[in-house]
């Protein structure tokens, strides 16, 4: 008998080999593979630490928490400061130190669209895909610096194949594609509620990834980290897949994270209401941290400061950038004080009982394991935080209808066309929202910022009508 299977059957995990004599050769070496990928210590412990003791609740941690400190815009703060931030950003692009990174790993449920979520098409007017969008404003980057800005794109096992396909399709949107790196992150195992591992079928193991903080230990494992040293790269802006509206490489930003010496940069905003459903930057001994959405007791989550603000409104968006050693310290799993715990999901997720049979539960049946990446933020020396403009960075696609969906992103999209418009003195009739009563578009190649959109459109010698439909790339 395999070593694995023995080493199963002694920690209690042996069922997940109850059908193996029927399998094929290759459905055996399969499911041994799988099985392989498990720590078995890491699993026990996360069982009896996170399922069978119960959490001390939310409030337990209300006493500890502080609002985290952040630099302000520069309408609100120090313009000469945000200048010189601007120039230090330029500078490091300038270099070619900087990469752009994206978590592109998750399942994309609530959006409820059968693909990578990264070719969901998000656009007013061509319906051009969230991974187009990213890709052209690293290419205007890439032209505007003279260097060539490396993109690192996570995805996972349920969706690396048809990602990377969708690039080779696309013929990488005109990015050189050996400078675009794919890898797929890693898996865990679902577990019931006595902690016995779940049977996806009779040859799998139900693994689902490991949350987008799987995307340290990720980075270190595929060899990016070591290809980035090689390379002299130090800087990696980090992006989620879901947000059209980001500054994938904004020089401000990353000119703050090198002035202040930081392991790991974030940017927030102003909490649009207390309820909306993003982190919460925080501090906790000193310590700055965020406090997911559900975690953040109600009477912090509604607390008014004196000017009658949330006090606890400084909101994570999952933007960031990381410093590469601060990855290869928390991603090569060395330094055992260093290491993002896991967070757990109550989830229904189908399995194979041990009779054979499926059983599709109408009820949360199982646990998931899921790292956070915000959750590295303890970790970090000088964590510095930035305020940003919601209106340029933020507007993600997360659901089908209603809040941040396909429509509410379409429309911040056109809202900001409008803003540049008006900045080039184009005048365009928008309602008490700023939205444009038709659809336009521009592309990210042809300006990515209102300073780029007005350079570009007062060089232009033929000056289109912006009206429905037209795209200025
Ligand atoms: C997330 C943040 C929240 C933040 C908000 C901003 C978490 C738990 N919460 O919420 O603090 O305010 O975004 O929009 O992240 N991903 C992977 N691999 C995984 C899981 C996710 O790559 O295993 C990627 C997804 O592809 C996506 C991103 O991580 O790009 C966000 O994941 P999602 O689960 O949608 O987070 P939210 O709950 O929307």
């Amino acid at each position: 008998m395999s070593d694995i299977i023995q080493l199963f059957k002694d920690r209690g995990q042996g069922h997940v080999f109850t059908f193996f004599d029927d399998l094929s050769a290759d459905e055996q070496a399969g499911l041994i593979a799988e099985a392989e990928q498990i720590d078995l210590d890491e699993i026990e412990t996360l069982v009896s630490e996170l399922i069978q003791t119960k959490s001390a609740g939310n409030d337990a941690i209300a006493d500890e928490l502080e609002p985290a400190d952040f630099i302000p815009l520069p309408e609100n703060g120090d313009p000469e400061l945000w200048a010189k931030a601007v120039k230090k950003g330029e500078s490091a692009l300038r270099t070619g130190r900087v990469a752009a990174f994206t978590v592109a790993g998750g399942q994309g449920t609530r959006l409820g669209y059968d693909g990578p979520k990264g070719t969901f098409g998000v656009t007013p007017v061509l319906k051009a895909s969230l991974f187009q969008v990213f890709a052209e404003k690293i290419l205007a980057s890439t032209r505007l610096y003279g260097r060539p800005i490396p993109w690192y794109i996570m995805t996972s096992i349920i969706n690396h194949e048809a990602t990377v396909e969708f690039f080779e399709r696309n013929e990488y949107f005109g990015l050189a594609p050996e400078k675009v790196h794919f890898f797929s992150q890693g898996l865990m195992p679902a577990v019931d509620a006595d902690g016995k591992i779940l049977l996806a079928g009779k040859a799998n193991i139900a693994l689902s990834p490991d949350g987008h903080g799987g995307a340290l230990r990720a980075l270190v494992r595929s060899g990016a980290i070591r290809e980035m040293e090689a390379d002299g790269i130090d800087v990696l802006s980090y992006f989620q897949v879901d947000n059209p509206l980001v500054r994938c490489i904004d020089p401000a930003f990353i000119g703050f994270h090198l002035m202040t010496n930081s392991d790991l940069s974030s940017k927030m905003v102003p909490k649009a209401y207390a309820e909306e459903k993003v982190g919460v930057f925080c501090q906790k001994n000193g310590e700055a941290l965020v406090v997911e959405y559900s975690d953040l007791p109600d009477k912090l989550a509604t607390e008014l400061d004196d000017n009658g603000d949330l006090r606890f409104r400084a909101g994570s968006i999952a933007i960031h950038i990381f410093n590469r050693a601060f990855v290869q310290r928390l991603g090569s799993g060395k330094d055992k004080s260093a290491k993002l715990p896991f967070h757990l999901a109550h989830k229904k997720v189908p399995f194979l009982d041990l009779n054979g049979e499926t059983q599709e539960p109408s009820e949360p049946n199982a646990y998931k394991f899921e790292m956070f990446v915000f959750d590295a933020l303890p970790f970090a020396a000088n964590p510095t935080i930035i305020e940003t403009a919601r209106e340029d960075d933020f507007s993600p696609v997360k659901n089908a209808e209603g809040v941040d969906s396909a429509q509410t992103c379409r429309d911040d999209q056109l809202r900001q066309f409008a803003r540049w418009a008006a900045a080039a003195g184009i005048d365009i009739e928008t309602d008490e929202t700023g939205l444009p009563p038709f659809a336009f578009e521009v592309s990210p190649l042809f300006a990515d910022s209102a300073e780029r959109f007005v350079e570009r459109w007062n060089g232009l010698a033929a000056k289109p009508e912006l009206t429905n439909g037209v795209v200025l790339i």
